[in-house]
């Protein structure tokens, strides 16, 4: 177990203190961070005591103390797990080498460009989600966008770290470059898609953990496998805190789908009565889990043969597979076909974005499993459904062709005609939008949402998770 000093400026267990050059580097960045945060974190709510967890070790045994604290005095530590002993290279190439301490030379810049990638998404989100604390549906929910929001912050530290200690001056200003694009401006946009599209309400935000701080777990679960160690050490730690955001994810959906059960119990017209509708929820889920995939990248790419091959990124759960290097054998991966979906086969290391993206939806498939056995439990026949990985593509194979979600070919006006049968409509969104009204009172909840079946850390749902100072 390495020593923490939580008590340091930045709280690490990476022995900050005795690289004085990497301390300064990280005390210069520290004050960006924070008007960075202050400019584009959560709009309204610095002043607030927070009930957070906060990261102070990576020890799989209480890592985390929870307490009140006000985000802007949220303590952002540097975090890996501890050095695996004689940890060998995984998968690819140089398979069963030993790990890599430092930086290949001949892979420093795509190296650099996976790590800035991740980094990118962490703030961008923070961005998307600033304005949702004005409209939550109670101070839990409050208190779990912000537990999100600076543990996405923590994330950004931990990129930032890397390109600090390993990549030198152009690390340092990617470091900066990180705090100066904006999710969403057409001038200076996140690096990803996703990323730059707005959560304006909070059921696009449980869809958003649900699906895309998953995408989130996949990507660092492949880098979590990387041969080189100190990026596989940060993403394992980043791993423990990304799973909560999921819960928060699959639990408000889960209670949104409860809350429409019970008005349905009540009158056949849900929206009447204030709920969310089930085939409203379906096509919100459909836009978010599409904007998901397509953060996998394309489905034939000569750029995760690469990454596997030169061992920069595994698979999820690499030692899950018996052949480490893949240079056999291929993999079907979804392509169009003359009326609807078909596979092709293509080599398994050119396939690895699908190989990994159907380990997601996988993951994906489990949750909405459990949203319609609640569904079912409430006697209600409605299921909800994933949609074919053809469906609303920007990226890849089937990139911006009329699929609908079933993964048949429509033609295009087809396609127009019925796109609101399939993705929330204009009015939909107007729909959602009049629900959202911010609840503060401890113990009360929005009308369109069940309360959660517990709270954090053993406290009831009526617990003051947010005291808000006199407005
Ligand atoms: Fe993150
Ligand atoms: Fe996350």
């Amino acid at each position: 177990m390495s020593s923490i000093n939580q008590y340091e400026s930045i709280p690490n267990n990476v022995d900050l203190s005795t690289d004085k050059r990497l301390q300064r580097a990280l005390e210069k960045w520290q004050p960006n961070f924070l008007s960075w945060w202050n400019d584009m974190g959560p709009e309204g709510f610095q002043k607030d005591q927070i009930y957070l967890r906060t990261a102070i070790s990576a020890d799989t045994e209480g890592w985390a103390h929870f307490d009140y604290v006000k985000m802007p005095d949220y303590r952002w530590g540097i975090f890996l797990t501890d050095p695996e002993p004689d940890r060998r290279i995984g998968f690819g190439d140089s398979y069963g080498q030993p790990v890599w301490q430092q930086v290949p030379g001949e892979l420093r810049s795509q190296l650099k460009r996976l790590i800035v990638t991740q980094g990118d998404t962490e703030p961008a989100s923070v961005e998307q989600q600033r304005l949702l604390g004005n409209i939550c549906p109670s101070l839990y929910d409050l208190r779990n966008l912000f537990q999100v929001n600076v543990e996405e912050g923590r994330h950004l530290w931990a990129m930032v770290y890397l390109l600090h200690s390993y990549f030198g001056s152009d690390g340092r200003e990617e470091a900066e470059g990180l705090l100066e694009r904006r999710s969403g401006n057409p001038d200076k946009p996140r690096i990803l898609g996703a990323f730059n599209e707005p959560i304006s309400d909070w059921l696009s935000f449980y869809m958003f953990t649900y699906f895309t701080d998953r995408d989130g777990k996949y990507q660092l679960l492949s880098l979590a496998e990387s041969s080189f160690d100190p990026l596989s050490r940060t993403c394992k730690f980043m791993l423990t805190e990304e799973a909560h955001h999921m819960f928060v994810g699959e639990t408000g959906v889960m209670r949104v789908i409860q809350r429409a059960c019970d008005l349905m119990k009540q009158g056949d017209d849900v929206r009447k009565l204030g709920g969310i509708d089930l085939p409203l929820l379906q096509r919100y889920l459909n836009r978010w889990y599409t904007v998901s995939l397509d953060l996998f990248g394309g489905e034939e790419s000569s750029n995760a043969a690469l990454y596997f091959g030169s061992g920069m990124k595994g698979r999820a759960y690499e030692k899950q597979y018996e052949d480490h290097v893949a240079l056999d054998g291929t993999y079907a991966i979804p392509a169009p076909g003359a009326d609807g979906v078909t596979t092709r086969d293509v080599p398994m290391r050119n396939a690895m974005n699908v190989v990994l993206r159907d380990a997601y939806s996988e993951d994906s498939q489990r949750g909405v499993d459990r949203w319609n056995k609640c569904i079912r439990e409430n006697g209600i026949d409605f299921e909800l459904k994933l949609p074919s990985p053809a469906f609303h593509r920007a990226i890849g194979l089937c990139a911006h062709m009329p699929f609908d979600p079933s993964g048949r070919l429509l033609n295009q006006a087809e396609f127009d005609r019925r796109k609101y049968e399939f993705l929330p409509s204009p009015e939909d969104e107007a729909y959602v939008a009049s629900l959202m009204h911010g609840v503060y009172e401890p113990g009360k909840i929005a009308n369109w949402i069940a309360p959660p079946t517990k709270g954090i850390k053993d406290k009831p749902f009526e617990f003051e998770y947010v005291r808000r100072e006199a407005h």
